[in-house]
């Protein structure tokens, strides 16, 4: 198995966001990376799990592991259809654009939707999320044929928690393929935090850029080249084209 296919197993899932593992020490230190990388973590300032880390992107902790909940297929569709107006709104206030004038915050649930149903991200604050792709990123579909997304191309994942019975909103995660020459780290890739009522909590290159870094600690260092930093969704929830 890959180590990026590891990644997106539910074993490893669960010990990724418990210890809040650094990302880059995962990838360095493949197959043992629980036990070891453990320890890295504790000690590394980029840790996002870390409680004084800035971009906090959802909750008091957004690595805790969250209450497991499990939605049906019919659960999930509602409690999407419930919140996906909110979401689009809050998201909005932030004027998110590409560098190619889309209104990426108000626009992306038009674009095509690449997921059936809300599921859960351990990575992202075990929420349930969606992913969304502009027509320039119209490859994605290819899921791992994805070969490289030419610049311009967009993928928007927005976000939501059930706890206690109750939908609230979560951020919305962004990655923008930029010309070449952008971000060597990043893979040209710019990626942006969005909070549910607008708040940007960090753009590569830009406003709050380091709050950031751990996105592509994650991205960069464990997809990376090999699908140009993308890791797509788990297959049962993949729109097939
Ligand atoms: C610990 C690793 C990890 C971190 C940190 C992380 N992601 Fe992800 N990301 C993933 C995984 C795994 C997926 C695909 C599976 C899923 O949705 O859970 C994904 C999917 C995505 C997608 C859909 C595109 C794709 O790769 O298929 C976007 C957009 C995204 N993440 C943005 C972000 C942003 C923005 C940040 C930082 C605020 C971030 N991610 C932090 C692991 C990570």
């Amino acid at each position: 198995m890959s180590f990026r296919s590891k990644l997106l197993s539910t074993t490893v899932l669960p010990i990724v966001v418990g210890v809040g593992v650094s990302m880059v020490a995962m990838n360095v230190n493949p197959p043992a990376q629980a036990a070891s990388s453990f320890q890295v973590a504790q000690a590394n300032p980029c840790n996002p799990c870390a409680a004084a880390n800035p971009c906090n992107p959802c909750a008091a902790n957004p690595c805790a592991p969250s209450a497991a909940v499990e939605l049906t297929d019919s659960e999930a569709k509602d409690a999407y259809s419930c919140i996906k107006g909110s979401l689009r709104a809050g998201y909005a206030k932030s004027n998110l654009a590409s560098g190619t004038g889309l209104k990426i915050a108000q626009d992306y649930q038009d674009w095509t939707r690449y997921s059936t149903r809300s599921y859960v991200s351990a990575t992202h604050g075990g929420r349930f999320v969606q992913n969304y792709a502009n027509s320039t990123a119209k490859a994605y579909g290819k899921y791992e044929d994805v070969g490289r997304l030419p610049a311009g191309s967009v993928v928007a994942k927005d976000s939501f928690a059930v706890r206690a019975g109750r939908v609230s909103a979560g951020p919305l995660f962004v990655m923008e393929k930029m010309p070449a020459g952008f971000n060597a780290d990043s893979i040209n890739w710019r990626y942006t935090l969005v909070m549910p009522d607008g708040k940007v909590i960090g753009t590569t290159n830009g406003k709050g850029s380091k709050n950031v870094e751990f996105c592509y600690g994650c991205h960069a260092a464990i997809a990376g080249e090999q699908s140009d930093s993308l890791f797509f969704l788990p297959e049962e929830y993949r729109v097939k084209f």
